[in-house]
């Protein structure tokens, strides 16, 4: 891979990242996420500018491997990879071969026999992103897989987090709604927790892990199914959409008990006057959160998405500095 020149504001940004990939955050220490999230601001300034491109990835050769829906993380990496200045190439499995039979790993080796350098991939199977790095030398971005994880989402969650209310640790985060299915929740836990924040997650007991001791050495998670109990001294509140695409049968009884249990309303955001929101979308409007809460000033669900290209910039750029392939 060709020399990649780093943006002027980003000299400390010259560390790089101990791992060659971004597979999930659960191996990723503190050091690391602090040099993504420092080294996402310093890119969020170039996405201020007039001109919202950089040279430092001019040579590089990314695919973006979509083989599940996406709008906010495809054309998230999409806009970093080109306002770093790579070479992008998009494929999705429908209209692809993939519907004659081929292989995650016939597919991946054939495009990288074209000579690419990073794969960014989303994929329904958990562990998809680990088992493409056996297969392929190019640098890997998990870009979601399955239920296991959605790293780059925790680390624009966290960037927006820490826009809104300073240092993370000591920060009490709560995530509500449908934790079994979500790797945006498991890739949250352990980047959170690594950070020294405090996690409180909520929900129906069927859409909760049974078994949350091991999903990180740096604490312990605790756990509610009183909504008010969650939102009670919480800084932030994260809403997960319900996956009913990842359920095999009905976990609660119906959406709208869901959201009369657990759905977050007005009168939640005037019970706790400091409360902010975030959902990583896509939202279903009048289950995880009203209406009026999606668009109310103390929701920061665009802002995440926002953040979303300048954190991926920054996995991109720390992750080819890292590249040994040269
Ligand atoms: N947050 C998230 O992953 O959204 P998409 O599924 O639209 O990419």
């Amino acid at each position: 891979m060709s020399e990649t020149p780093i943006p002027e504001e980003g000299q400390e940004a010259a560390q790089s990242l101990k791992h060659r990939h971004l597979l999930g955050l659960e191996t990723y220490s503190a050091d690391e996420i602090s040099l993504i999230l420092q080294t996402a601001r310093q890119f969020r300034d170039v996405l201020d500018r007039p001109i919202k491109r950089v040279p430092t990835l001019r040579g590089v050769t990314v695919v973006n491997l979509f083989f599940e829906p996406s709008t906010r993380t495809r054309i998230s990496f999409e806009l970093a990879e080109k306002r770093l200045s790579a070479d992008t190439v998009n494929f999705s499995a429908s209209g692809s071969s993939v519907s004659k039979g081929e292989t995650l790993k016939d597919t991946a080796q054939n495009i990288e026999a074209m000579k690419i350098d990073m794969v960014v991939l989303r994929h329904v199977s958990p562990g998809a992103s680990h088992f493409l790095t056996k297969c392929v030398d190019a640098i890997v971005i998990n870009a979601g897989d399955g239920a296991h994880e959605h790293p780059t989402q925790a680390l624009l969650d966290m960037l927006t987090i820490s826009d809104h209310c300073g240092e993370l640790s000591g920060l009490n985060v709560s995530i509500i709604g449908d934790i079994l299915h979500s790797r945006v929740a498991r890739s949250n836990i352990h980047g959170l927790l690594t950070m020294g924040a405090n996690v409180t997650i909520c929900g129906p007991n069927p859409l909760l892990p049974l078994h949350l001791e091991g999903m990180s050495p740096n604490g312990r998670v605790r756990v509610t199914h009183r909504l008010d109990e969650a939102l009670e001294g919480a800084d932030v509140a994260m809403a997960l959409r319900i996956q009913m695409e990842r359920q095999g049968r009905n976990l609660f009884p119906s959406t709208r008990e869901y959201h009369e249990q657990y759905g977050i309303k007005p009168e939640h955001l005037e019970r706790y006057p400091n409360l902010r929101v975030m959902h990583p979308g896509p939202v279903n409007r009048g289950v995880e959160l009203a209406s009026e809460v999606v668009d109310h000033e103390r929701a920061v669900i665009l802002n995440q998405v926002t953040n979303g290209v300048a954190a991926r910039m920054a996995v991109l750029y720390l992750l080819s500095g890292s590249s040994t392939t040269e």
